[in-house]
């Protein structure tokens, strides 16, 4: 990787230390110092989903193979259609000043997402109970461009109907639900609550808002298969940065059986302790389409605005490239499961 990324990606955390009173923006992201902190950006219970998302990763070591020609190396990416730089996506996180005590606001941690990626990649943008989080980056990319999916929590049917109405009024047509948000306590007793839904009540869903949907919060192989049976577009790999259930599998554990599983039948990505362009790798040669990342885009947007996702955009691109070369791939459909060995 080279030394001015790493060097800008410093100063962009140094300055979300000093905007913000919940974090610690760690020089690892890797759920120690904020155990059990929720609300906060911590894992839940002891924080052990989420440390053992960094840490089950770091068991996945790259195979060198520096054999090969000189060609270029490109890891520009499909998204249902939409081209983008790196299979690299920002995952939805909500509640910014809550869990972040950051100064920024929600719209304004949107739109520093969406202008920071808009030449490069796409944003899946987070909801509340309050509408406006779900409806503030629907206005902010008609004005600055750039593409999005629209996340919804599992509501009951009104409140998601609400919100499909604005995602077709904005001209979208794919969206996602964090089905595992139906466990969250503090949004099972909200007004208008959340609930989990059977394979059959997720199918029916599904026709009922009309367009792709993308269920986030997968974590088996049974999960995945009714998720495929229920019609959906694809699947994230996820235990939502391990914020809904304590002692959880990491994500890059479950995700192999569940590639092998899908085989091929919809989009698969995963999220979870993904930090940098060689843990994109390794999901990607364990099987996944892309990876969504969560807690540092957040501190990339409170330290530097759109700048500072622009800076951990393009270290994550040289990173992910740097190891592709090394690894001799030139291209994503090289990167293979021989690329990686599994020491777990
Ligand atoms: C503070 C915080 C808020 C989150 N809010 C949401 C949300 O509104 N919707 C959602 O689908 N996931 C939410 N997530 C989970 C992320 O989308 C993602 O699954 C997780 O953060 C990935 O792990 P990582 O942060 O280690 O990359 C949240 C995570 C955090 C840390």
């Amino acid at each position: 990787m080279k030394d001015e990324n790493m060097r800008d990606w410093k100063n962009v955390l140094a300055s979300a230390r000093s905007k913000m009173t919940k974090c610690r923006a760690c020089p690892e992201c890797n759920g120690l110092a904020c155990r059990g902190e929720t609300p906060g950006c911590g894992g839940k219970g002891s924080g052990e989903s989420f440390v053992r998302n960094v840490s089950m990763l770091k068991q996945v070591k790259l195979n060198l193979d520096t054999i090969v020609g000189n060609e270029p190396v490109s890891c520009e990416a499909d998204f249902f259609g939409v081209q983008t730089a790196l299979p690299v996506y920002v995952a939805p996180i909500g509640g910014i000043k809550t869990n972040y005590g950051a100064e920024m606001s929600e719209a304004e941690y949107a739109r520093a997402l969406i202008e920071g990626c808009k030449d490069k990649t796409v944003v899946f943008t987070g909801d509340g109970v309050d509408f406006n989080m779900f409806q503030d980056p629907l206005l902010i990319q008609n004005e600055v461009g750039g593409q999005i999916v629209p996340t919804f929590k599992p509501w009951i049917y009104p409140e998601i109907a609400k919100r499909i109405e604005a995602v077709k009024k904005a001209g979208f047509s794919l969206v996602c639900s964090d089905i595992d948000a139906a466990g969250l306590t503090a949004l099972r007793n909200s007004a208008a609550p959340v609930q989990f839904r059977n394979s059959e009540e997720l199918k029916q869903l599904i026709e009922e808002i009309q367009m792709p949907l993308i269920v986030k919060g997968i974590m088996s192989v049974k999960g995945a298969m009714k998720a495929l049976e229920a019609g959906a577009a694809g699947i994230v790999v996820s235990n939502h940065g391990g914020r809904v259930l304590d002692d959880c599998s990491s994500s890059i554990e479950v995700l192999p059986e569940i590639a092998e599983a899908v085989n091929g039948r919809m989009k698969i990505f995963a999220d979870g302790g993904f930090r940098s362009g060689k843990d994109v790798f390794k999901a990607l040669a364990l099987g996944a389409d892309g990876v969504l990342i969560g807690r540092p885009f957040s501190l990339a947007a409170i330290g530097d605005g759109s700048e500072g996702v622009k800076i951990y955009l393009n270290k994550l691109e040289n990173e992910l490239k740097e190891t592709m070369q090394m690894c001799g791939c030139t291209k994503l459909s090289d990167i293979h499961r021989s690329c990686v060995r599994i020491t777990f």
